[in-house]
């Protein structure tokens, strides 16, 4: 029997049964085909701003409210995709989640590990997306550009604010790269403690810095009723940003 759930904003309905039997005798999968949400929790894009950063701010706000009234999810999080070439030639789309920590007209910055698969995807390629999906708001916003490596006084900056362990655990890791265990990782945790006395400022790790994508474009997405959700897309000119709508 299908159950409903009633949320803030919106109904569930999950057919935890199918009603009809033999319906999917046929797979072998799980099968979520009818696990699905009405989008309803916010209002129309009548109007949009012609500014897409005021239009970001706005959505980001609603985002890191929602999460200071107690909403668990991570607004700043986003997820960075690159392609990158493999050794036979094709290439590969690649995404991962990383939080954004600056943004203004210039472009979003995260930081990370220069050196790992991300870090290496970027030096050959820069082009990336980012996307971020707020879905306890219905919302997406989708931003492609190009990748830039943030000013060394910058990530100097950012690196002496983080937490002491965190700070410290950017030298144990060679991000992406294998390690035989657990314990090999909180040993070259401990080493890294030791290398660097507790009364004196952790340095930022030569191959630790941050990228700033330089949007080209950026799309806001809002659920709607019966899937007729609103998508407003910015485009980059050579004097500011043309806006359109898209089909859902
Ligand atoms: C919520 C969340 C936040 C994350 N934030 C970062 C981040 O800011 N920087 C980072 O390098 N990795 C971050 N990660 C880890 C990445 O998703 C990823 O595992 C790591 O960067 C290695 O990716 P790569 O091997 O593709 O380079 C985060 C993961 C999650 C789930």
């Amino acid at each position: 029997m299908p159950q409903r759930v009633s949320g803030r904003c919106h109904t569930v309905v999950v057919e935890t049964c199918p009603d009809t039997p033999g319906k999917m005798e046929h797979m072998s999968s799980h099968d979520l085909r009818d696990r699905r949400l009405d989008y309803d929790a916010n209002s129309l894009i009548d109007n949009p701003s012609a500014d897409p950063f005021e239009f970001f701010d706005h959505w980001l706000s609603d985002a890191t409210q929602a999460q200071d009234e107690g909403q668990r999810f991570e607004a700043t999080s986003m997820t960075v995709s690159t392609v990158t070439q493999l050794s036979d030639g094709s290439w590969q789309p690649q995404g991962r989640v990383v939080l954004l920590k600056e943004w203004d007209e210039e472009g979003f910055v995260f930081y990370t590990n220069l050196d790992s698969d991300k870090g290496r995807a970027i030096e050959t390629n820069p082009r990336v997306a980012l996307s971020f999906n707020w879905s306890e708001l219905e919302r997406q916003v989708r931003i492609d550009g190009v990748a830039e490596q943030v000013e060394r006084t910058q990530v100097e900056d950012y690196f002496s604010v983080r937490p002491r362990k965190s700070q410290t655990a950017a030298w144990a890791s060679h991000q992406s790269r294998p390690i035989g265990s657990r314990k090999e990782l909180e040993e070259a945790f401990e080493a890294a403690e030791e290398r660097f006395p507790s009364d004196e400022p952790v340095p930022t790790p030569p191959f630790w810095g941050g990228f700033r994508v330089v949007p080209e474009r950026i799309e806001f997405w809002q659920g709607r009723r019966s899937r007729l959700h609103d998508r407003i897309v910015f485009t980059r000119t050579e004097d500011g940003w043309s806006t359109s709508r898209l089909c859902p």
